[in-house]
């Protein structure tokens, strides 16, 4: 389902918690700081960054050949697997590019579902610890990496959702340092994969997912291609999230 309504805030929050993605299709000028934030704060708290922002608002990172991430090969990740700062979800916004380009992505809320039982019970006391990648070195700023070298995150690959309390596959291929007993990591990336999809992005789009149960990954490109993104943690402490 495609929204084209940026104010539609039941809308959006629904379709994100039901399906985990979500694809907001809206006139070109919608495409700018004020609306990403806006957006972004549907969900709750904005996260701020040191690093690769554009000028003059830390909220919302520029993402282009030249800046964060560069045009090399991006694999199949969760954002912030290895970070404390439980930033849940991503807002990533179309500005340009001179080739067509998209982004991949899986759902490992399905992936379980479909996992045998066997599997499943083998993860289910499975733990993840994850960190940051050599050549990631320099993509932060020195604060995020003293703050994430200080703690070693460890999450279970039967991921329950803070909101929707679904469990997904967590395992963030590219992070991923270790676990507490073996499993086959390409393995799961296959069956993960199998259900992957492609989001081809083209102007007046932007995408929102859910970092606890879609992993996504980026193939190397050439050109210029410019998006901006948003990072949100939820703050829904009220109430709980039903899934329809
Ligand atoms: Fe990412």
């Amino acid at each position: 389902m495609v929204i084209d309504d940026i104010n539609d805030s039941e809308a959006i929050v629904k379709e994100y918690f039901d399906s985990g993605f979500v694809h907001i299709k809206t006139d070109p000028k919608n495409i700018n700081p004020d609306v990403l934030k806006q957006i972004g704060k549907y969900f709750g708290k904005l996260l701020v960054t040191g690093k690769h922002h554009i000028p003059g608002d830390r909220y919302i990172q520029l993402i282009s050949e030249d800046a964060l991430f560069g045009s090399g090969d991006v694999p199949w990740h969760n954002d912030f697997s290895y970070s404390p700062g439980d930033y849940h979800g991503s807002l990533l916004a179309f500005v340009e590019a001179d080739t067509p380009t998209y982004t991949e992505f899986t759902d490992c809320n399905e992936a379980y579902i479909q996992l045998s039982e066997e599997d499943k019970k083998y993860i289910e006391d499975v733990e993840c610890t994850f960190g940051i990648p050599g050549k990631y070195d320099g993509l932060i700023s020195d604060t995020q990496v003293k703050v994430i070298q200080k703690v070693v995150m460890k999450r279970p690959m039967a991921m329950t959702h803070p909101v929707t309390h679904q469990k997904s596959i967590y395992f963030s291929p590219e992070t991923l340092m270790e676990t507490n007993k073996p499993i086959d990591k390409e393995r799961y990336v296959k069956h993960c994969e199998s259900i992957a999809f492609k989001h081809h992005w083209d102007t007046g789009s932007m995408i929102l997912w859910d970092n606890r149960r879609m992993l996504h990954r980026r193939k190397p490109f050439t050109g210029h291609r410019k998006l901006l993104r948003v990072n949100f943690q939820y703050e829904f402490k009220e109430h709980d999230y039903t899934v329809h």
